[in-house]
């Protein structure tokens, strides 16, 4: 008798248990086939090995990329002699700043995007508005609020200073004879420094160009090294290959739930797919302007700007052939890309706040707030809807988000400044 009313009040336990889950946290226990296929479509098992880059010669060159690291974090680079992509790339941060705006010799427009696996992304910057991590690299040496130096300058820094000869000159060959005047010269400076690039002659122009883009080339070979390491959501999926049990080690039940709303009811898996967990596309998600600023055009304009740039797949200093440019040739420019920005990998996001082009975003929580209210864009229209989520849904996809954190898998020693030799 006592055993009875014992085991009517464990079940009674149990059922009210079952309900309470039922009502507040459906626990997700096993996974449809399809729901398995998307599963592995996000796991690093499935991420390819680097595309190739036609354009770049030297882009899986060691000596290249050793070249690039130095580049990479040397202040000399720079107008006032403090700037170097690491100032703002900082290695610590997983290749971002925790700035609102970026801050070089002075504060930008843009916030800092991370470079955890930038080998595979097509196109660079929040607009698209470059072809190739080379062609990428060059712009900010010349940007007046972050290195503020020019391709004069620059060159002749690895004319004279003999450690960088020599590694430039067997890696590209010999360097050219550069003009002893003017001190600074770049077509996209301010006057006096595009009336010098004018007083150039046009192989003077060539020769200068032909330096700026090799070291574009070998600061990008650097950056390939930058490859994303293995999560508990990776070691999650890999082991639902054996059973569930064995990757239920991996992922908690609420982390759990956020995975099968981020591929589910929230839809974020339309564009942060793929094992980096974005489709290198470009989407308008009704982020507010950045104050001070008008709504940015986007990729309308950054296409464009791509398929003007001397420096792109096509132009003189590609190694590429044109029918290798595809992505160029066959971008679309339609006017849905109004607004629209590029879509950042979610690998180490939780390491990166804060978040979107312009920073605007403070916290992952607010971050899936902002998609779950999908407020109306201010320029064009918001790709994304309204998901009305409960906030113990917000915050369980938070609590999956975090699970895309890992040490990179790059060898340690690209995670430092070089040692001198
Ligand atoms: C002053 C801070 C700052 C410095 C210095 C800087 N960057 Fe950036 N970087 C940014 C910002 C901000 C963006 C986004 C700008 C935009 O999209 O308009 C960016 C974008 C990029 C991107 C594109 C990322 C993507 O996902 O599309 C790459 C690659 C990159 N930088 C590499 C470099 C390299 C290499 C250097 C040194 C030659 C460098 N950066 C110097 C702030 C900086
Ligand atoms: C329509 C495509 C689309 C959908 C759907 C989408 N995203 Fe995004 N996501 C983007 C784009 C584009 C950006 C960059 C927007 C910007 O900077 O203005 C972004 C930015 C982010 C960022 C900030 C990344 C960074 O480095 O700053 C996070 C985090 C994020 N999304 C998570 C999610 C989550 C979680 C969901 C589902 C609730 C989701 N996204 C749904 C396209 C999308």
């Amino acid at each position: 008798m006592r055993n009875g009313i014992f085991i009517v009040a464990v079940l009674a336990a149990l059922i009210g248990l079952a309900a309470w889950n039922y009502v507040s946290l459906p626990v997700q226990t096993a996974w449809t086939l399809e729901q398995r296929q998307l599963l592995d479509s996000l796991a690093l098992s499935a991420l390819p090995e680097l595309p190739e880059d036609p354009s770049n010669a030297v882009a899986d060159s060691e000596p290249a990329a050793q070249f690039g690291h130095s580049l990479y974090f040397d202040t000399r680079l720079s107008g006032n002699g403090s700037v170097s992509c690491a100032s703002c790339h900082k290695p610590e941060l997983m290749f971002t700043d925790g700035l609102q705006l970026a801050v070089g010799v002075d504060v930008g427009p843009r916030h800092t995007p991370s470079l955890v696996g930038i080998a595979y992304s097509p196109w660079f910057y929040w607009d698209g508005r470059k072809d190739s991590q080379w062609a990428q690299a060059l712009a900010p040496l010349e940007a007046s609020h972050e290195h503020d130096t020019d391709r004069l300058q620059i060159a002749r820094l690895i004319v004279t200073d003999e450690k960088y000869q020599y590694l430039y000159e067997s890696i590209f060959g010999p360097l050219p004879e550069l003009p002893q005047n003017p001190e600074s010269a770049t077509p996209l400076g301010n006057e006096q420094q595009q009336a010098a690039w004018a007083g150039l002659s046009s192989a003077q122009q060539q020769d200068v160009n032909r330096v700026f883009s090799n070291l574009g080339k070998a600061i990008a070979a650097y950056q390939r090294k930058l490859i994303p390491g293995r999560t508990r959501f990776d070691d999650y999926v890999d082991g639902l290959l054996d059973s569930n049990a064995t990757a239920s080690e991996h992922l908690n039940p609420a982390e759990v739930a956020g995975l099968a709303l981020f591929i589910g009811d929230a839809q974020c898996i339309t564009c942060h797919n793929g094992p980096l967990l974005t489709n290198n596309e470009f989407h308008n998600t009704g982020v507010l302007a950045i104050s001070g600023q008008l709504p940015p055009m986007g990729r309308y304009d950054g296409i464009r700007f791509a398929r003007k740039d001397p420096f792109n797949c096509v132009g003189d200093f590609s190694d590429a052939n044109r029918s290798e440019c595809i992505e160029l040739r066959f971008a679309r420019d339609t006017n849905d890309l109004v607004g629209a920005q590029k879509t950042p990998t979610l690998r180490n996001i939780a390491e990166t706040a804060p978040y979107m082009h312009g920073g605007q975003i403070a916290t992952l929580y607010e971050v899936i707030e902002h998609y779950n209210e999908a407020p109306i864009s201010m320029l064009s229209h918001n790709e994304a809807k309204p998901l009305e989520l409960r906030p113990v849904q917000l915050q369980q996809v938070e609590d999956f988000l975090r699970t895309l954190s890992a040490p990179l898998a790059a060898e340690d020693k690209w995670l430092t400044p070089p040692i001198e030799r």
